[in-house]
């Protein structure tokens, strides 16, 4: 996430120095608010899960204190939206250590909301429907000191929604994970290729092109922006970042039921047509039979880089035993042997089945425990 966001800052149009974010838990990066770098996060930055400005927060784990915490501090809150008239809605987080449960937790925040803008001449309603503003509400820290934090949702809610997915697989993969996947690939998409040999929906593909030319998912436009103050003199145009890039992209599947829905999840966001047909190339493939020479032939425009890496991941199998099992570690044991042919290049994938690594035969040089739609395993990064 961090080294992403670096690098996205880095190509912005501010001239704006990003600082060194704090942790919260193993998933949650905190940077001070500047409205700047909260714009290209909520624009352009594909691994996050969600991006909340925060406001506020209170130790209290009752319902009680925690509206006499919040209220003054809301009060005084100048950030807040203003108007005549705001539609919002909350959404609470795992509170499972707050003595109440989610519901009234949600209740108390909105009415510590509306009492807060109404001095201010702002009529404040819930509209879980269509809300101006999401406020966001998550308990946080560490077990002995943990608060509820209030913010508001600025990244345009879950942002592995890109709007654009028009078929989806038996097994996808999320767009915020497998953006994750090529960031720890370390892909340099200017000199090496990088293929995805069980491309499924092209969830991987989509996500690499769309790091390696900067493109945004969000427009500031369908974001809460035009609500709050601090973002008001941020542009409205979100051009590529990095436009020179022409990445070099091969994505196969052995299944030919999975071509055309990879086709249009690609034309859906508009990475077909001939200014693409060099840079992204699909076809039907069993990965069992892939040879350095085959990645020269089908991607041409490959020939001269340097060797590239392999994003994916593979089918995981339900735990039924018997047959399919063992043919499912037969796959992964004979996707060993394939990868030992390409020396020099690197892999990464996600992968929900313990017994992949031995089957697989190579000893991963990372490993990240990591969940996909609820489906616990890891990334799992490799040298060959
Ligand atoms: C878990 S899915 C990949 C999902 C994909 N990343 C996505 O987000 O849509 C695994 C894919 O591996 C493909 N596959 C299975 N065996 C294969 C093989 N021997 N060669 C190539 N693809 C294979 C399946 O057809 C399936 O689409």
């Amino acid at each position: 996430m961090e080294a992403e966001f670096k690098r996205l800052v880095m190509r912005s149009p501010f001239q704006v120095r990003i600082e060194k974010p704090l942790r919260e838990g193993d998933s949650t990066l905190l940077y001070p608010f500047d409205a700047r770098i909260a714009w290209v996060a909520a624009c352009y930055h594909r691994t996050s899960s969600r991006i909340s400005w925060d406001l506020c927060s209170s130790e209290a784990v009752r319902l009680d204190p925690l509206y006499a915490d919040l209220l003054p501090a809301l009060s005084a809150d100048d950030r807040l939206p203003g108007g005549e008239h705001l539609r919002f809605s909350v959404e609470v987080g795992s509170s499972t250590d707050f003595e109440a449960g989610p519901l009234q937790l949600r209740g108390v925040v909105k009415n510590a909301i509306v009492e807060a803008l109404a001095p201010r001449g702002v009529a404040a309603e819930i509209d879980a429907d269509s809300p101006d503003v999401v406020f966001v509400v998550r308990r946080a820290g560490l077990p002995e000191a943990r608060r509820t934090v209030v913010g508001i949702d600025i990244g345009g809610g879950a942002r592995h929604r890109r709007g654009a997915r028009v078929a989806m697989g038996p097994a996808p993969l999320r767009e915020t994970m497998a953006a994750q996947l090529v960031m720890l690939s370390r892909w340099d998409a200017r000199t090496e290729p990088l293929v995805d040999p069980m491309a499924g929906g092209g969830t991987i593909p989509i996500e690499a092109v769309g790091l390696a030319v900067g493109a945004a998912i969000r427009k500031p436009q369908d974001l809460v922006f035009d609500h709050l103050a601090a973002f008001k003199d941020l542009p409205h145009d979100v051009p590529d970042l990095f436009p020179g890039t022409v990445p070099r992209i091969l994505a196969l599947d052995v299944d030919p039921s999975r071509i055309p829905a990879m086709v249009g999840n690609l034309r859906a966001v508009g990475l077909t047509g001939p200014s693409h047909e060099d840079s992204i190339v699909i076809a039907q493939q069993d990965l069992r039979t892939l040879k350095p020479e085959s990645i020269e032939r089908m991607l041409p425009a490959s020939r001269g880089m340097k060797p590239g890496v392999f994003c994916f991941n593979p089918p995981y199998g339900v735990r039924m035993g018997g047959e399919d099992d063992k043919k499912l570690l037969a796959l992964y044991s004979e996707m060993g042997r394939v990868f030992a042919r390409f020396s020099g290049w690197r892999a990464a994938c996600f992968v929900a089945n313990p017994e992949f690594i031995e089957a697989f035969g190579h000893a991963p040089t990372m490993t990240k425990p990591a969940t996909n739609a609820e489906l616990r395993g890891a990334f799992l990064v490799y040298q060959f």
